[in-house]
């Protein structure tokens, strides 16, 4: 066996599952095994890593046994079950899904902006949810610069983030719809194909979605200040691969939009493309494939003395899961080797 981890990837065959494991050859993780796990419908099935081909194992209670990292992005409720069988076996999980998130023992990572959280954890590592993972690149150096009273966000987010099938929905959605028939999708309530649906997951009492709240959550968890004040709308949009926002921070003292571009440039995971007079700005058929968070229209708001406006893109399936991912196993083995 070559130098390196053994590291499982569950939900191997999905979209954020094969980014994963894209990411780890990418990026040279040193993986010395890789085990793609998924369902009982992909027995049979194959990935290539590394010019291998690897067999897809179907998950089950052994699968973790002997591994190192085990990077989990097939549902909440396979998160709860296996992530804590894998502990057990003695692996560190790093979970994509929304289920530990929010447990007082489990960190919730993004490294470029609380990687120091990530000690003394207990064995789950959780990811964000993928619009708070970009957006908390961009809060963090406005909020250590002049700290942040309340931010109002409106997301368009896309059908990636919603896996293989809503991907599949989108395009025989369009390809039927511009040949002058129906197509009923079971993916998304809404024809999510020339639509935009303004719910993500599923309404809770407060009227809000859960996505919604995700956001609102998970941001005071990373920046670990629940004093701030936060609401989201977070909407589906025909778009395959990239999320974009519509950021308005209202800060605790005055920055203006020429220093808060400054402190984008020198910040980690970002890129500002911000030339209005050459018609610049992030789109996400420009960003998908990008490993950083792209930031543009950065202005004042006009209507408050503290307020900046600014829109942003990243791609979901980097930064918004596997990237970031991965990048907390790069995290864990430095700090490791360092201790
Ligand atoms: P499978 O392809 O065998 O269904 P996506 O988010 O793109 O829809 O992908 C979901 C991923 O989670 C897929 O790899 C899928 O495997 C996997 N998955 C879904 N349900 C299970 C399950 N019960 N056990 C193991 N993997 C699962």
């Amino acid at each position: 066996m070559s130098k390196g981890y053994v590291v499982a990837v569950v939900g191997a065959t999905g979209v954020v599952g094969k980014e994963m494991i894209e990411t780890l050859q990418e990026r040279k993780f040193p993986v010395a095994k890789l085990i793609p796990l998924a369902s009982e419908r992909s027995a049979g099935s194959t990935i290539d890593f590394k010019g291998n081909t690897i067999d897809v194992d179907v998950l089950n209670d052994e699968s973790f046994i002997g591994v190192d990292f085990a990077l989990f992005s097939a549902g909440g409720s396979i998160s709860e079950k296996y992530a804590p069988l894998a502990v057990k076996s003695g692996a560190v999980v790093i979970d994509n899904t929304s289920h530990f998130r929010m447990d007082n023992d489990v960190p919730l990572i993004v490294p470029e902006v609380n990687g120091d959280a990530i000690k003394g954890h207990k064995g789950i590592i959780a990811n964000p949810n993928c619009s708070t993972a970009q957006m908390v690149l961009l809060l963090k150096p406005i909020y250590d610069a002049v700290g942040i009273e309340r931010i109002v966000v409106s997301t368009y987010q896309s059908v990636s983030g919603a896996g293989k099938d809503a991907i599949q929905e989108l395009e025989s959605q369009s390809r039927a719809n511009l040949s002058g028939s129906d197509y009923q999708g079971n993916v998304f309530k809404s024809p999510i194909a020339f639509n935009v649906i303004p719910q993500i997951d599923v309404f809770l009492d407060n009227g809000y979605t859960k996505e919604e709240m995700k956001m609102i959550q998970e941001t005071q968890k990373i920046l670990r200040d629940d004093t701030i004040r936060i609401t989201a709308t977070a909407v589906r949009v025909p778009v395959f691969v990239g999320h974009s926002e519509s950021i308005n921070i209202q800060t605790k003292e005055y920055l203006s939009a020429d220093d808060a571009r400054k402190l984008f440039e020198a910040a980690p995971g970002v890129s500002v493309l911000d030339s209005p007079l050459e018609q610049e700005y992030p789109t996400p058929r420009q960003v998908a494939g990008e490993d950083n968070v792209f930031v543009g229209r950065i202005r004042n708001d006009l209507s408050i003395r503290n307020g900046i406006e600014l829109w942003c893109v990243g791609d979901n399936l980097k930064k918004g899961a596997a990237l970031n991912a991965v990048q907390i196993a790069e995290f864990l083995v430095q700090s490791r080797v360092t201790a």
